[in-house]
């Protein structure tokens, strides 16, 4: 008898376990699927709002510029050096802005950013978290962390504010996909603010 309660006892214990297993599975499963369209839909905001017209370096071709897919959404090649010598007298006032051939480097009278390397390498996205990554798109924040400067342009800010939550997670859910760039975008080179206007 005391045997047969043992077994019994064991028997309950493998049922458990089995179940256990069977619910963890389909979790798992669900989870997945999910995941594979939340990757879908980020890369379809990606290709649409169009990150890598700043993002991504481009080739020069006779039909113009047309996006490097081994350096896609890796920011300013830093591999071709600095930008060399330009006038920025023409940017100070703010009636003008410079833009890189490739779109991905501007000099304005917010001083000269570069496009940030968005790839999960470490020299990119690779530490961010989610949490970073919201709140540089959603609250302009440079690195993603409170207190730090705000993003300038050509950075599209007052726009990409209004993804919804979701939407920012599926970009960024596609982002940690993307193959890893190794490239060390240079600091942005910003002006002080202009003086407050004396009244
Ligand atoms: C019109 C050009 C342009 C477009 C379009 C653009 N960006 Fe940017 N982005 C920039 C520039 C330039 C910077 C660097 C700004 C700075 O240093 O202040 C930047 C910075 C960033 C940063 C912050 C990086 C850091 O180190 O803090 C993230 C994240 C980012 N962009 C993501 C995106 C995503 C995602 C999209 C598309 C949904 C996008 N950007 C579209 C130009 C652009």
């Amino acid at each position: 008898m005391k045997q047969f309660m043992y077994l019994a006892v064991i028997a309950i214990g493998v049922t458990i376990v089995a179940c256990n297993e069977t619910t963890g599975n389909t979790a798992g499963g669900e989870k997945k699927t999910d995941s594979v369209e939340e990757v879908a839909r980020g890369k379809y905001l990606v290709d649409a709002v169009g990150c890598g017209d700043c993002h991504t370096p481009k080739t020069m071709t006779p039909q113009g510029p047309v996006p490097d897919m081994e350096k896609f959404l890796s920011g300013y090649d830093a591999s071709q050096g600095g930008l060399g010598k330009f006038d920025t007298s023409i940017v100070r006032d703010g009636r003008w802005a410079l833009l890189k051939g490739d779109l991905t480097a501007a000099v304005g009278p917010w001083g000269i950013t570069y496009a940030a390397n968005l790839t999960p390498d470490d020299t990119g996205l690779g530490g961010w978290t989610y949490e970073n990554f919201r709140k540089a798109i959603k609250e302009g924040k440079y690195r993603g962390v409170d207190n730090s400067r705000p993003l300038m342009p050509p950075m599209p800010v007052p726009a990409l504010k209004n993804l919804t939550d979701e939407d920012v997670k599926a970009i960024y859910s596609y982002l940690k996909t993307i193959k890893p760039v190794k490239n060390l975008v240079p600091p942005a080179q910003l002006n002080p603010p202009p003086p407050p206007a004396a009244n």
